[in-house]
């Protein structure tokens, strides 16, 4: 049975003490009301790592960074290596999300660099992937995300597939208020599967959990991930909320 998995990123966003908050009142409840069904991830910049790895320490929940370094050490001002973020006290990296590819220019081939780094480091990688409005309009929106794959990922070893978890957020979802619904996310989470299958047989298709993110909230995430093929979500906004992040964890 594969893994369900409700992560939150944060993003860009609260200082060090109003993420320390924010993790310790996520972590009392998911301590006082338990579930077997799902583990929550906090994917946290980069300097509330190791704080929050203490705050988290002994518990289920897992703890992630949003991005590192394409390179694995050296003279790289101002970058954090995958490396760097396991010694932390991380267990999972965001990788190839929208904001990077878009705001960053972070291609593919730059995306496989960093997902290769990351799963060597230890790290489980939550690999994101999904179209702009304009692709889906234009209704290449498989074919955008089957490159995606391609390129960015499946250069990788099947045993490599073990410690990859994929987000599809559709770039238009994001932020946006306006959420894919359960019978779109479900048709490209099947697609995907169906790649990996074709790629890496159908045993690590089926193991392989594969989570949507995209104006996700307390609302709408039970009819979502009751999806087939949904393993769970990506949250951005709806995490940065106790009460909703552990709603949606709830709605597993
Ligand atoms: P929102 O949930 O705020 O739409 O963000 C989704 C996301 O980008 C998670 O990585």
């Amino acid at each position: 049975m594969r893994k369900k998995i409700v992560a939150g990123n944060w993003k860009m966003n609260m200082v060090l003490s109003e993420g320390i908050e924010l993790a310790k009142s996520v972590n009392k409840h998911l301590v006082e009301h338990p579930t077997e069904k799902a583990t929550a991830v906090l994917c946290t910049p980069f300097i509330h790592l190791a704080p929050v790895a203490e705050i988290l320490k002994d518990t289920q929940t897992g703890l992630g960074a949003q991005n590192c370094a394409s390179e694995a050490s050296g003279a790289y001002t101002g970058e954090i290596s995958a490396e760097m973020i396991k010694s932390a006290g991380a267990q999972y990296v965001i990788i190839g999300h929208s904001e990077r590819r878009s705001y960053y220019n972070e291609d593919d081939s730059l995306i496989y660099k960093k997902t290769f780094l990351a799963l060597k480091s230890g790290l489980k990688v939550i690999f994101c992937c999904g179209e702009v409005l304009q692709e889906r309009e234009e209704q290449i929106h498989f074919e955008v995300v089957k490159k995606q794959l391609l390129d960015g990922l499946f250069n990788l070893q099947k045993e490599d597939l073990k410690n990859i978890i994929i987000a599809y957020e559709p770039v238009w979802a994001i932020g946006t208020g306006l959420t894919a619904s359960p019978q779109q996310a479900q048709e490209m989470h099947l697609f995907i599967r169906t790649l990996i299958q074709e790629r890496y047989g159908k045993e690590i298709a089926d193991e392989t959990s594969i989570l949507y993110g995209g104006s996700c909230k307390p609302s709408n995430a039970a009819e979502i991930f009751s999806m087939p093929d949904v393993d769970g979500g990506l949250i951005g906004g709806a995490s940065l909320k106790k009460d909703d992040f552990c709603a949606i964890i709830s709605a597993i």
